[in-house]
This record gives C-alpha cells, structure tokens and sequence, in this order.
C-alpha cells in the first residue's frame, strides 16, 4: 500500500498543527476525509439536491435515485443481498437507540435479559439501560480477561433461555479486541436470543460480512470510514425488520395516517422519519468506495504493521514503565492502541504530545464500566488508520519520551509545564 498516495488524498494532512506537522492518530474517534469524499458531498448538493422520496419532478428522482443506490452499495459492503435491509440514520449511537427503543415495544418483556460486555462503548450500554426501567429488562455484562479477551466461560454462564438479545462490539474502541462474533452469535441462537453487533471501530478496518458473522442487526458509523459526519448505518436481516415496532415517527414511515389510528410502511422506510440525510449517503458510498478500491486486506495489514512495530518501539523505549492495553497479539488487535505510562496523567500526555503536533485521545473514551474494570481512571489511546505512517509512530513515541523526561526531571524548553496547562484550562479536558 503506497500511504504517500494516499495521504495525498486527504488534504487536511497538509496541514501543521502549533506549527509542527500534525500527525493525526485520533482516528477512532473520527476519520479524515479523502478529497473524493469531499467532492461528492458538494456535488450532490450542486447537482442533485432535492428531498428524496417526496417529488415526482426529475430533480427530486434523481436524489431519490442517488440515495438508494448508496443504500444498495452499502448492503454489498456489509455481505448482504437485499437494499431493504439497509437503513440510514445518524450513526451507530442513534442505530442502537432505535434498536432498544423498538424492542421496548413488543420484542421485550419483564424479566427478559439483555447480555453485553464490559468493553462496551457506553452508546451500546445507556439504550439498554433506558429498559431496566421500562418493560423491566436485567442487564448482565461479560467479563474480559488479563489481555482484554471475552471470557467464553463468563458468557455461558450468563445464557440462558431468558437471554433475549446479545449486543456486543466487533472490535473495542479501548483494547483493540476483535471479538469472535460468529461463536457468539451462535450461542445466542441456540437459547433463542437476538445478536446486535456494533461494527463503528471494524467497520472502517475489516471486510464486515453480515452473513459470515452469523448476526441479526449491526451497526456502523459514516465518519470513521472515511465519510462524512451525520450519516451511519442500520443494518437488520429483513423478517427480523419486519418484525420492528418504529422508534421515531414522523414523515415517510406511514402507509396511512387517521386520527384514531396509524399504520406503517415497510422496512427501511418504517425506520426513516423525517427528511434523511441524502448527501450524506451519497458522500458515504464514495468513502465505501475508497476503501473497498484500497482492500480490507492492504488496510489490514498496513494497521497490523503499525501496531506491531509501535508495539516493538514502545517496549525498547519504555520497557515495563508502559502498558499497553488489549490482546498483545496483533491477529486480534485492530484499529487502536491505549496505554499508560507509570507516573504521567493520560490528559497530560495528550497535551504535551499536542505541543508535539500529535494528536491522541486520552479519557474513559466513552467506557467507564471498562475503566472500572481494568481499575484505571483514563487511559491514553493513539489510534492509526490507513493514511498513517511509521515515522509518524516514532514520532508519538519520541514525543512521550521528551514528556516523560520532562515530567521526572522538571521541563523542557518548549512544551509548557503541566502548571501552564492547568491555569489555561487545557488540563484534563473531558474528565
Ligand atoms: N466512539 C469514539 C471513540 O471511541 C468517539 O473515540
């Protein structure tokens, strides 16, 4: 994979931050965009800007159009063979939040169970827990190993016929584990169970294949697959669709409206209230597009090259000062690499690497129950994506080498004291 290429692509990686060039390793929390991205967002509005659905004038046809030809690229991307098993919302936050509403109303009853895990981001954790209250649901998480693994053990405990859903993540956004999704998928099976996956941290890294990984719903973001912000992915297997109470009503999603009763389209439409975001769809096809254009398999192996020789370089500069957390293995770790190093606040690390030009994320990263569980306030967390490169990583490595040197021994010209950064308001930001 030739990264100069393809960091040609994406503008914004010209760009310097406090006046160093920036080296962007925050991509789980979002992707940049590639230019042909870009472009296509302004086309459509230059071009084919309507509301969908809605108008019998040629405009208005061919958004219509355009939009459900991304809908039917993005069921191929997932594995899938039916366009209506596609719907488009927000993003993997408001996809999980339909999903529990709907099953609220008529999928799930008192005393039914949902089983998740500990690794969860907290958008596949608060829907479920908005159930505990109403119908009655019980909330058991799966516990993790020593290396950030699903203990299968811990989760055959938990099945039962009771076990009315499983929602887990494909791939965490903390510990970088890749979870065996089909093993678990048929497990759940076997008692009867329904399978959520939430696919935003392996949807921009791994060929997702709905049918290979044996689930019933999944969910994805736009923004961190290169496409724009605003525009993620439902994806349902059609009967259980069918099946779906609506969440959110409003235009579109009704066959008829009387003031005694109202009846519903079918899927996706039924999941679609109000006007969607049709520029956002067209603008992710062209994102699928990139990716699919580059290969999982080149995407993959360029990450698995990173993570290896960032593994390698972490141990030799900082030996057992610096944890990373997550499988150790880099088979079963993608997309993100979160430490901490003995003596140094995460928030502070991600400030001076800030002054470095670097850019990390440092926090709970939207997972307090993990954070508890592994008993760390926050973690630090670097995460590359296909337009990173090598030089890029010893850069985030020498840079926490100069931090770490000015925490023990008083300063660096340069790089302002924790004391500056706190009395400017940039000290642990999000905690
Ligand atoms: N979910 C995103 C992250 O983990 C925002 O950073």
């Amino acid at each position: 994979m030739d990264v100069e290429r393809i960091r040609r692509d994406f503008p914004i990686l010209a760009r310097t931050s406090h006046g160093k060039p920036m080296a962007y390793l925050d991509s789980a929390a979002t992707s940049q965009k590639p230019s042909v991205v870009l472009d296509a967002e302004r086309e459509f509005y230059e071009r084919l800007n309507a509301n969908v659905h809605r108008g019998v004038y040629q405009l208005s046809e061919e958004a219509t159009d355009a939009f459900e030809k991304s809908r039917e690229h993005v069921a191929q991307f997932l594995g899938g063979s039916d366009s209506s098993e596609v719907v488009f919302l927000r993003g993997t936050t408001e996809a999980i939040n339909l999903v529990a509403t709907s099953f609220s109303r008529g999928i799930l009853d008192k005393g039914d169970q949902v089983v998740s895990t500990i690794m969860e981001h907290h958008s596949n954790i608060i829907p479920w827990h908005f159930l505990r209250a109403y119908p009655g649901i019980t909330l058991d998480f799966v516990d993790v190993d020593g290396e950030g693994r699903l203990l299968l053990a811990d989760y055959d405990r938990l099945l039962s016929r009771k076990t009315k859903v499983v929602t887990l993540t494909h791939v965490s956004n903390v510990l970088g584990t890749v979870n065996p999704v089909l093993e678990i998928a048929e497990k759940a099976h076997d008692v009867g169970a329904l399978v959520v996956l939430d696919a935003a941290q392996s949807a921009p890294h791994l060929r997702l294949d709905v049918k290979k990984l044996g689930i019933d719903l999944l969910a994805f973001s736009g923004h961190k697959a290169l496409g724009p912000t605003g525009i993620g992915v439902l994806w349902g297997r059609k009967e259980l669709l069918e099946r779906m109470p609506p969440a959110t009503g409003g235009g579109e999603m009704i066959r008829e409206v009387h003031t005694d009763r109202v009846s519903y389209r079918e899927p996706p439409a039924r999941f679609e209230a109000g006007t969607p975001n049709a520029g956002g769809a067209y603008a992710l096809s062209r994102a699928l597009t990139y990716l699919e254009t580059i290969g999982f398999d080149e995407i993959q192996s360029h990450s698995r090259s990173l993570l290896r020789h960032s593994l390698s370089k972490a141990k030799e500069l900082f030996g057992e000062r610096l944890t990373v957390f997550g499988p150790s293995s880099v088979n079963d770790h993608e997309a993100v690499i979160s430490f901490r190093l003995k003596g140094m606040h995460p928030h502070d690390i991600a400030s001076l690497l800030d002054a470095e030009g670097i850019a990390i994320r440092s926090g709970h990263h939207c997972a307090q129950p993990l954070m508890e569980r592994l008993g760390v306030p926050a973690l630090s967390r670097a995460s590359p994506y296909l337009y990173n490169t090598v030089e890029e990583m010893d850069r985030l490595w020498a840079a926490l080498a100069k931090a770490d040197a000015f925490f023990s021994r008083g300063g660096v010209p340069g790089i302002p004291s924790p004391q500056a950064a706190a009395s400017a308001g940039t000290a642990h930001p999000g905690l």
